[in-house]
């Protein structure tokens, strides 16, 4: 099922509002500051075509949105993203950041959608042409957390943020249900510690793959 290249891949899972852009961000640096050549992205976008396909995803307008085209439009991101981006990245030897991969379709799509995560990991290796992550960080935080987070950065909703919270919880459990089945390359971390408590967590771990 594993495809893996050269360099190091690693994602950023988590609800919104959990702190994985803050981590990527400080993981980036740390990563930086050792002199290693990193590259930074995000799903969905990262490319002209998947930031296009972004905002489709996210207008509040496209309320009428069916299930299915939202996986593919998702999909279609990735896919691009790994081709002009990930791909090449990690055959030049460098370690790759993600903001968001696939465990966030299975979540959100193949778990609280209920499209069913076995047929969304299997649409999402074909469209990555089987890029797995080597290490991928869960930033545990309820749904609580992670809305008093978004309120307090007065950050308004898009399209999939305005969802009830019934589904957020079930997006939370299904992050939960991947970390167990995926425990080689998940590393759940308790995202309501402090910024700093959880990076000294994530650099320890990196630490362990870089050295
Ligand atoms: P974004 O503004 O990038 O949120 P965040 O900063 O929390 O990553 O919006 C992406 C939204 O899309 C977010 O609510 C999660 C959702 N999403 C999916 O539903 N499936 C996916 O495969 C991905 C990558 C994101």
């Amino acid at each position: 099922m594993e495809a893996r290249s050269n360099g190091l891949f690693i994602t950023f899972e988590g609800l919104d509002g959990s702190g994985k852009s803050t981590q990527m961000k400080l993981a980036e640096d740390y990563l930086k500051s050792k002199g290693l050549a990193v590259v930074s992205t995000l799903e969905p976008g990262g490319t002209p075509i998947g930031e296009k396909i972004r905002d489709l995803l996210l207008d509040r307008d496209n309320f009428e949105m069916c299930p299915k085209a939202e996986v593919f439009l998702f999909l279609a991101s990735r896919a691009q993203i790994v081709y002009q981006v990930i791909r090449p990245a990690l055959n030049q030897n460098k370690i790759v950041l993600c903001d968001r991969f696939f465990d966030s379709s299975i979540a959100y799509q193949g778990i609280a959608r209920g499209l069913g995560p076995e047929k969304i990991l299997e649409l999402s290796l074909w469209a990555t042409e089987g890029l797995v992550p080597h290490l991928t960080f869960l930033l545990s935080v309820g749904t609580p957390q992670s809305e008093a987070r978004k309120k307090a950065r007065g950050e308004g909703q898009d399209r999939l943020e305005a969802q009830e919270d019934d589904f957020k919880q079930q997006v939370y459990k299904g992050y939960l249900q991947l970390a167990r089945q995926f425990k080689d390359r998940f590393v759940v971390i308790d995202g309501e510690k402090s910024v700093s408590q959880v990076f000294q967590l994530v650099k320890e771990k990196i630490d362990e793959l870089v050295g």
